[in-house]
């Protein structure tokens, strides 16, 4: 990481958190549950989804640019809510910002490296995040002993945005992707893209209760959470009902997005604003 400097960080200054679209939010969600005093500022780049099937230089490009958005609200700290993002930019942003940014591959890969028991780990996310092979990397950091299967499953993605999270297509796609890490006999599966959780009880289902599932969003707000106590960066007072304690951003219309948020976050999003992330 770049050299942090302390007084760029406010405690009650916002977490940018940012994700190729409404996935993300399944993160966010994670934030606000683990550490409710704190605001956020989300930005979804609805108009450029899926990253999934795009190029490392592309992803990059556009997660620099989101950065640049974030910082105009002086945020304390960035997370990267997206798999993908995380894969392929994280490295790149890490090493001039001056705030810190954490993503959710490593938050995944080291609790799932401390849950399995027989060392054999399944990784399912987008075909970008597999390619770059960034879970296998942090896992094998950890504990060269441990094998990893890593799995593409593009076609989750489309589903979950469909809101077929319980239906007779997902069962399918679902069996056919997770057979051959049935096979190998994996007892942890990372589910690594953001909008997994999301099919969490599908999957859970379909791969047996033998093997424990593991939530990158969930382990990320945990981590977000130590990294700020750490350094003395927690919000201690509730922010008041008028500090727009949770803003939400988005490349394309909003509505569609605004629809989505609230179907998985109960705090009742009213609205989202449209940005030309393409200015940053
Ligand atoms: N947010 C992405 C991820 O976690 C999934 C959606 C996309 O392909 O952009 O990898």
């Amino acid at each position: 990481m770049g050299q942090i400097n302390k007084e760029l960080m406010h405690r009650d200054a916002p977490i940018g958190v940012f994700d190729s679209g409404v996935g993300g939010l399944t993160v966010a969600r994670e934030i606000m549950r683990q550490i409710p005093n704190e605001r956020i500022i989300y930005f979804g780049d609805t108009a450029r989804v899926p990253y999934g099937s795009k190029s490392q230089e592309t992803v990059t490009r556009y997660s620099e640019q989101i950065v640049r958005f974030l910082r105009t609200f002086q945020v304390k700290t960035i997370v990267v809510a997206c798999n993908t993002a995380s894969a392929y930019a994280l490295d790149t942003l890490e090493k001039d910002i001056d705030i810190p940014i954490i993503g959710v591959i490593k938050p995944g890969a080291k609790t799932a490296t401390e849950v399995t028991r027989n060392g054999r780990i399944g990784v399912i996310a987008t075909e970008a995040t597999i390619s770059s092979q960034m879970y296998t990397k942090y896992i094998t950091n950890l504990n060269s002993a441990v094998t990893i299967y890593e799995k593409a499953c593009p076609l989750f993605v489309p589903l979950v945005e469909e809101g077929l999270w319980k239906d007779p297509v997902t069962d399918e796609i679902a069996r056919r992707y997770l057979t051959e890490l049935i096979d190998i006999d994996i007892d942890t599966l990372i589910l690594g893209c953001t909008h997994y959780p999301l099919i969490r009880s599908t999957l859970g289902r379909i791969i047996g209760e033998k093997v424990t599932l593991v939530n990158p969003a969930y382990e990320t707000a945990i981590e977000l959470k130590q990294m700020l106590a750490e350094m003395d960066m927690l919000n201690e007072e509730e922010p008041g009902l008028g500090s727009n304690r949770y803003q939400f951003y988005v490349s394309d219309k909003a509505e569609k997005f605004v629809r989505f948020a609230n179907s998985i976050i109960n705090y009742g999003i009213l609205s989202a604003k449209t940005v030309n992330i393409e200015e940053y």
